[in-house]
């Protein structure tokens, strides 16, 4: 009995020794390399201008830098008057050549503005639809740029259009339905 009990005794391992062994020189310098490095870089970048990570440039767009009636156009009339600015034969009328917008700058601006429906007879040929309103959609400053792009546009040639104008208009047009070339003859005297 007292045999067995040795025996159990003597099966067991010695105790592992715990603390005596310092950490490695190579890993303590190791550490001590990576510390001093870490808080020389940010000692060495204090009051740099936090560009992030890789300090690529942030593209700050200004609020005005979008304003550009060559864009506007394509991005908001070319799809009906097409990129040339000669509309569709019997759908979209030519903007190109046209009295509606070389003529007095605030014709182009009601349209763009409210819209216009009915007939109207551009440069010769009769066209009946529906062009879609703008002005809850456009701000002033880019109706006027859309609206003397299409003026100087394609050999039109004609004076560009200020900011003023189409506030103007705003002022005295406010909540206005489609225009018919009746209404815009009656009003500012179209072509
Ligand atoms: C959804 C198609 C469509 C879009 C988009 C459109 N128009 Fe029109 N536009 C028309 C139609 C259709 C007419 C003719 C309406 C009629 O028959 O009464 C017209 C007529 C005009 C006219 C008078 C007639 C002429 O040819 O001179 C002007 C000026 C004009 N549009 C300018 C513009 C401008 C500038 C834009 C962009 C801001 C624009 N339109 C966007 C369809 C469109």
């Amino acid at each position: 009995m007292n045999q067995e009990k040795d025996r159990a005794r003597r099966r067991e391992q010695p105790e592992p020794e715990e603390g005596t062994r310092p950490v490695p020189k190579v890993v303590s310098a190791l550490l001590a390399g990576l510390v001093l490095w870490g808080s020389g870089y940010i000692l060495w970048h204090a009051g740099w201008p936090l560009t992030g990570g890789d300090s690529r440039t942030p593209v700050v767009l200004q609020a005005d830098e979008g304003v550009n009636g060559a864009n506007l156009y394509a991005n908001v009339c070319a799809s009906c008057h097409q990129g040339n600015g000669r509309g569709v034969p019997g759908a979209f009328p030519p903007l190109a050549d046209s009295a509606w917008v070389t003529g007095d700058p605030r014709i182009p601006v009601a349209i763009v503005h409210d819209g216009l429906q009915g007939p109207i007879e551009v440069a010769g040929e009769r066209y009946q639809g529906a062009m879609p309103a703008f002005g809850g959609q456009l701000s002033a400053a880019e109706i006027a740029a859309v609206v003397s792009h299409v003026r100087n546009a394609w050999s039109n040639g004609a004076a560009e259009v200020s900011t003023d104008v189409v506030a103007g208009y705003r002022e005295r047009f406010a909540e206005r339905g489609p225009w018919t070339v009746d209404a815009l003859r009656t009003e500012l005297g179209g072509p």
